[in-house]
């Protein structure tokens, strides 16, 4: 029987007893995001996080820009909320319009406020092995989902599809600290199939259809990142969930898989960082 991977389930798990953290807590944190620009997905998952942090007992503020903003106005903002000391958090939504260097604006956001575990600071302590401040979001949102369902990773090919700084990268690493074997997977890497084959766990984000069952091992674990609507406007992820499900011992559906552990982790990271700050 294939288990279906409830990221849902485990979200609520995760806000209930934030909210009794929360309820707690004489100050709470303040969660800043900055959105430039007018992508509509980027707007919808804006107004999510700050709905649910509100919902949460997490203050939140959203400032937005015109996609012609420039890249000194978004460094001076950064700058003015690094200072700011009733802010605790700063999450800049990506993607930032194409003529302003991402690297540039993501590099200027205070490690010890960097609530997507970004920075080349947090990134780099990731990368040593060391601990960030916080994890980026959706890959430990991944581990959660993993570690809920006690699948074990130690000693597991991992076959990662994707190869981005806000999942294949960090999730890579996170893995690798776990002692999983880690397979990176990209655009360009040829008989993508044959590797896929060999996943005890494939994680797959990339943004289109490209996982059906024929490149998949029966009981591998399947976890689906993608995220978008198909030619008749239904959301989907990379998987083909009716054909894989019948094969795989574990599958995250999209929606309800991922998604809502990203959200989860991004509320996690904001406690914790204020918990570091004060
Ligand atoms: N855009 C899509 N996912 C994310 C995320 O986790 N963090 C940020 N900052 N932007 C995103």
């Amino acid at each position: 029987m294939t288990v279906v991977l409830d990221g849902k389930k485990l979200r609520d798990k995760i806000f209930s007893d934030l909210k009794v953290k929360l309820d707690k807590m004489s100050e709470k944190p303040t969660l800043a995001v900055i959105l430039a620009g007018d992508d509509p997905a980027s707007q919808i998952y804006v107004r999510n996080k700050k709905k649910t942090a509100e919902n949460l007992g997490i203050n939140s503020i959203v400032i937005e820009y015109p996609a012609d903003v420039t890249e000194s106005e978004l460094l001076a903002k950064i700058e003015e909320l690094n200072n700011n000391k009733s802010i605790t958090a700063i999450l800049v939504q990506l993607p930032l319009p194409k003529h302003i260097d991402k690297f540039r604006i993501i590099d200027a956001i205070l490690p010890q406020k960097d609530v997507d575990g970004l920075t080349p600071y947090n990134l780099g302590k990731l990368f040593a092995g060391e601990e960030p401040y916080v994890y980026p979001c959706t890959p430990k949102g991944i581990l959660l989902l993993l570690d809920e369902y006690k699948i074990d990773i130690d000693g597991k090919h991992v076959v990662v599809i994707g190869r981005s700084n806000l999942v294949g990268k960090p999730v890579a690493q996170m893995l690798l600290k776990r002692n999983a074997t880690v397979t990176m997977c990209h655009s360009h890497t040829k008989n993508l199939s044959d590797i896929t084959k060999t996943a005890d766990i494939l994680i797959s984000a990339v943004g289109k259809n490209v996982i059906g069952e024929k490149m998949l091992k029966s009981d591998c674990v399947v976890i689906d990142v993608g995220i978008f609507k198909n030619s008749n406007g239904k959301v989907r992820g990379d998987v083909d969930f009716e054909n894989v499900s019948k094969i795989a011992a574990y599958i995250s559906p999209v929606p309800g898989g991922v998604g809502p552990m990203t959200i989860a982790s991004l509320m996690l990271n904001t406690v914790e960082l204020f918990d570091k700050i004060m």
